[in-house]
């Protein structure tokens, strides 16, 4: 991103008023090229940026800007521990694309990188992922497992649920999950995890694993998202500011100290406290698998990450993929 866009941003965060004058002057540019650039941040990077005659430009609320310094700080221990290496990117494609490259270049597990714009987000089953600048969260965490891929299969469930738990420990207490991973606060997508997996067939295998939260969407780039979606600000209540960074910390803590944890003991000791978050759980869903559908209820989930549904005969049948919608 262009220093000048940054600066910007940098100068509006806060919420208030600036002047074309005076962004001009701390850019060292026209007032018509800061104009220009303001079209740009509300075009092409979807900050919906205000303009007023006679007070200038300011954005409809403040920002936090990620922080490293922040964000390390309110790491725990352990956190600090098993993290190798933080990064953050004004601006990429995508932050598991950005990790998945730098593994083919040889980088080592246990690093982490936050972005504040996307230009290229992926979603789960080819989507994209909407990523306007500086509201929400996106991270990706490169991770090393001894295992083969097909043993990491309760993976997803486990990072899951440690956003899950994070998100409610911030405040957001209706939070629960829909099988694998989507993150759901009455019935409308809060955060979602994509995990793309590369190894051996008896091990080693390396894992991106990226996590998009919606903190705050502006009503121009939520009309891009293809299902019903929430931000954190609506959740909470939008008087009070969300500790981006404090949030940022807390969910990589969580990642971190969750996928290590997924090496020694699996899915297995969290499957109770999976069912407790579990949306759908007893309920009739519909499982769609490709052209394919098949409906059951929802029994829940076994200790391979699986969903157990079952058919209108009674019997039980586990699944490994698919995706979930309620029926009726
Ligand atoms: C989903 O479709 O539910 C998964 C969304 C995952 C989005 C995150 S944002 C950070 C990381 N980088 C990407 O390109 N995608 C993931």
């Amino acid at each position: 991103m262009a220093e000048t866009l940054v600066t910007i941003v940098r100068r509006l965060a806060d919420g208030e008023y600036c002047s074309g004058e005076a962004l001009a002057e701390l850019c060292g540019i026209s007032r018509a090229a800061v104009w220009k650039q303001i079209e740009r941040l509300r075009q092409h990077y979807g900050l919906p940026v205000e303009a007023s005659q006679g007070k200038g430009y300011r954005l409809p609320y403040p920002l936090e800007l990620l922080d490293e310094d922040r964000i390390l700080a309110e790491l725990s221990p352990q956190g600090r521990f098993l993290l190798q290496h933080l990064e953050l990117l004004f601006e990429v494609d995508s932050t598991n694309r950005y990790l998945t490259d730098a593994r083919a270049q040889g980088a080592q597990g246990g690093q982490a990188c936050f972005a504040e714009f996307q230009s290229a987000g992926r979603g789960r089953r080819g989507r994209p992922w909407v990523s306007p600048l500086a509201g929400n969260i996106y991270l990706s965490l490169l991770w090393e497992y001894p295992l083969g891929p097909a043993r990491l299969s309760g993976l997803s469930l486990v990072a899951g649920l440690a956003v899950a738990r994070t998100l409610r420990r911030f405040g957001a207490r209706r939070v629960g999950l829909k099988w694998p991973n989507d993150v759901l606060w009455q019935g409308r997508k809060l955060a979602g995890l994509l995990l793309e997996v590369q190894g051996e067939q008896e091990g080693p295998s390396q894992l991106v694993l990226g996590l998009g939260v919606n903190l705050c969407i502006p009503a121009e780039a939520g009309r891009d998202i293809d299902q019903p979606w929430v931000d954190l600000r609506e959740v909470l209540g939008e008087a009070e500011p969300i500790p981006r960074n404090l949030l940022c910390a807390k969910l990589l803590d969580e990642l971190l100290i969750a996928l290590a944890h997924f090496e020694v003991e699996g899915l297995g000791p969290q499957l109770e406290e999976w069912q407790h978050y579990d949306v759908y759980f007893g309920r009739p869903i519909t499982l769609r698998l490709g052209d394919r559908e098949v409906a059951g209820v929802h029994r829940g989930i076994d200790p391979s990450g699986a969903l157990i549904l079952q058919d209108q005969a009674g019997e039980q049948r586990l699944y490994h993929g698919g995706e979930v919608s309620l029926r009726g």
